[in-house]
């Protein structure tokens, strides 16, 4: 028996999704063609993804390296996702890598899920799933390796053909995770990666909608009503319609700047420089956390900054890390001897001379100094941000890759009324105590600090 036609319909839909486009004849030809399958075709047709696709969930055509589908909450991008690396397998790609934001998002969603692998993949292809290995194997032979976005030294090393990224967004080190992956995806003659992600405003998604060798989808959920359940339907629109969020959450608007955000894109594109002339002084500003060194835990953010000879701000170093206190403590200690630092400055809210102890037991002779945040987050950043603002403040960017970028992705998340981001924004309030000690302090000299007091001041009258 013919199958029915698969072939686009002049409206961009594909498969089932053109029928009411075509003529009624046709139409009536296939409903009865399907009508007519046997219980082994009507399988077959099960499992035809380009037949069920809707246009934009089948990949682009031409000659990209990566294709992020940057859509709507339910828009079914994970089943986009799994069907690619799907027919990665049957074009013979051997060595897939899956990325999710953490492990048992790979497992429950990107595998075991309802749009996951071992549910779209037919009885006949069906990879067998090794948790203990952490992979599916094919077949063929082909196999996916799973990675959480939590550990991307996992990533260091293993190469492949192919990867397929889910929810890159909430990934909580989005850019560390995606160099490692994209410094394996190196087999073979043309490895590619699908990605597939409700955005949000962060620089790697940006970047990647700039490169010209990636396509974009982008969709909403409203595209993909029909197959969602109505009450997923409710809540979702209920909570997010109609609200900025859900500009995003919704019709994935790649939303720039938020409201009230203390750094811009621009600001902080503009500050960019490929090096820092002679410093004055530098210091490393830590701010310790509660991790017991675990990739669950929060991470300690320690920044390195300098006042230049030309008074300037640079923002040299993030050294943010997850590990046990004698970890971050030797790092920190790494830190200040790389750079000549000056001084260490480190928050003691959290485990008071224990910090000292901590930075002391890796060298008896560093010189610490402990500060308190006795000021809300915002209030202690809002003064950081007007020596930006006034163009004082640089960061040291050189070459291709973005080593500030995840601070700067936190400094974007900053707003007049809170913290936007999902964890606690240690690399923010490192930075925060760096350019606070080397610029906002009275006792220090050519301090910022009177001019702005000043200010605030003269603000107040006016
Ligand atoms: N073209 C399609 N035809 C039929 N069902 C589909 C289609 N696309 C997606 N679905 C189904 O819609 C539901 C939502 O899809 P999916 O989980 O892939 O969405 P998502 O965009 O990843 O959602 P979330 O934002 O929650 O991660 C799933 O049950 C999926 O199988
Ligand atoms: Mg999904």
């Amino acid at each position: 028996m013919a199958k029915p036609s698969t072939s686009p319909a002049p409206d961009g839909a594909s498969g089932i999704r053109s029928l009411p486009s075509q003529p009624r004849q046709r139409r009536r030809a296939i409903a009865k063609a399907i009508e007519g399958l046997d219980d082994a075709a009507a399988l077959v047709l099960e499992y035809d993804w380009p037949f069920w696709a809707r246009e934009a969930q089948l990949p682009p055509a031409g000659d990209w390296r990566y294709w992020l589908i940057l859509a709507g909450r339910g828009f079914g991008k994970t089943r986009a996702g799994a069907e690619w690396v799907r027919a990665q397998v049957a074009l013979g790609r051997q060595r897939i890598a899956l990325v999710g934001p953490t492990s048992a998002d790979v497992r429950d969603v990107m595998i075991e899920g309802q749009s996951g692998l071992m549910n779209i993949c037919p009885p006949w292809d069906r990879p067998v799933f090794q948790p203990s290995k952490r992979r599916l194997v094919w077949p063929n032979g082909a196999r996916a390796f799973c990675y959480s976005a939590e550990e991307p030294e996992r990533l260091r090393g293993p190469q492949h053909d192919a990867a397929w990224a889910d929810e890159l967004a909430a990934w909580s080190r989005p850019q560390a995770v995606w160099d490692q992956l994209q410094l394996g995806l190196r087999v073979g003659d043309d490895p590619r990666a699908a990605i597939t992600t409700t955005p949000k405003p962060l620089a790697l998604i940006r970047g990647l909608t700039e490169d010209p060798d990636c396509k974009v989808t982008r969709g909403s959920t409203y595209d993909n009503r029909s197959n969602l359940a109505p009450a997923f339907i409710t809540r979702i629109i209920r909570r997010y319609e109609g609200t900025r969020l859900g500009r995003q959450e919704l019709n994935a608007e790649l939303l720039t700047d938020a409201p009230g955000a203390l750094w811009t894109f621009d600001t902080l594109l503009a500050c960019r420089v490929p090096n820092a002339p002679d410093l004055q002084r530098v210091v490393v500003a830590v701010d310790p956390s509660g991790s017991s060194g675990t990739d669950e835990g929060d991470a300690q953010g320690i920044i390195v900054a300098g006042r230049g000879v030309d008074g300037r701000g640079y923002v040299l170093a993030d050294r943010t890390c997850r590990l046990s206190p004698e970890g971050w403590g030797r790092r920190a200690v790494e830190a200040f001897d790389a750079f000549a630092a000056d001084r260490i400055v480190a928050e003691k809210n959290f485990g008071g001379d224990m910090v000292r102890f901590t930075l002391q037991a890796v060298r008896s002779t560093v010189p610490v100094t402990l500060v308190t945040a006795s000021r809300g987050k915002v209030v202690r950043a809002e003064p950081v941000s007007a020596l930006y603002e006034q163009g004082r403040i640089s960061h040291v960017v050189s070459g291709d890759d973005h080593p500030l970028a995840e601070l700067e992705d936190e400094m974007r998340q900053a707003t007049a009324s809170g913290y936007l981001g999902a964890r606690s924004p240690n690399r923010l309030d490192a930075l925060v105590w760096a350019l606070t000690d080397l610029f906002l302090t009275p006792d220090v000299p050519g301090s910022a600090f009177l001019e702005l007091a000043r200010r605030d001041m003269l603000d107040g009258i006016v």
